[in-house]
């Protein structure tokens, strides 16, 4: 079960590395959008630099924000030159001209997480011309009726059997039981905000059980 921080917050990347249970980050232009306005660049050269500061060489996802493929490359070569970082993966919307982007970016040896995915079809598209990952959005796809479980393990089965290396990522988590639910459907990265990975340390018996002890200890100690 292996865990990435969805956000391009820089507390919440360096809470996250300090505690080790990550292994990738996601960001996408919304999550910057939240953050104070900057050099889109510029910040997110500070959470590489935090991502190399912990030495993991963590995986890193930036998603382009042009919209015309030949853009959309450029920007990625961009971002590998700028940002120098080996753990960069860019992020690329699926859709039928951006298969061309990500087949392009996949042989300039440039990874591609391809987001946005709702369906099955989408993720062997994305897999089929050259994505390392698939990004399928768990709540965003139950909001609109859909079983995201189901996705899930069909697009795992899929990709079993057809020999796909790809790594299917599975976003848009809101509740703890999302990340169980996605991991068990066989998806092979949950992305989740820094909150939901905090909550998922705690539990009311836990503080009961660690404050049950503090006190029978206190009382043997006097
Ligand atoms: C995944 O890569 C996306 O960044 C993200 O999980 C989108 O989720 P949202 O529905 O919380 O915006």
């Amino acid at each position: 079960m292996k865990l990435f921080l969805d956000s391009a917050n820089l507390q919440d990347v360096e809470n996250a590395l300090a505690r080790g249970h990550i292994s990738g980050i996601t960001t996408n232009p919304s999550l910057l959008a939240k953050e104070p306005k900057a050099n889109f660049l510029g910040h997110i050269k500070k959470i590489v630099k935090l991502i190399e500061a912990d030495g993991r060489g963590l995986p890193l996802s930036v998603e382009v924000f042009a919209t015309k493929p030949d853009e959309m490359i450029a920007q990625a070569q961009e971002f590998v030159q700028e940002l120098a970082y080996p753990g960069l993966n860019i992020k690329v919307p699926i859709g039928w001209d951006e298969l061309k982007v990500i087949y392009a970016l996949a042989r300039l040896g440039i990874k591609v997480n391809c987001t946005c995915i709702f369906t099955e079809e989408q993720c062997v598209l994305a897999a089929s011309s050259g994505a390392s990952y698939v990004s399928i959005f768990h709540c965003r796809l139950k909001d609109i009726g859909g079983d995201p479980v189901r996705v899930i393990e069909n697009t795992r089965q899929i990709f079993d059997d057809a020999g796909h290396s790809a790594e299917i990522i599975v976003g848009s988590i809101r509740m703890q039981t999302d990340i169980l639910e996605a991991h068990l459907a066989g998806g092979h990265i949950v992305t989740a905000g820094a909150k939901i990975l905090e909550q998922m340390a705690a539990h009311p018996a836990t503080d009961k059980s660690v404050q049950g002890f503090l006190n029978d200890f206190a009382g043997w100690m006097s």
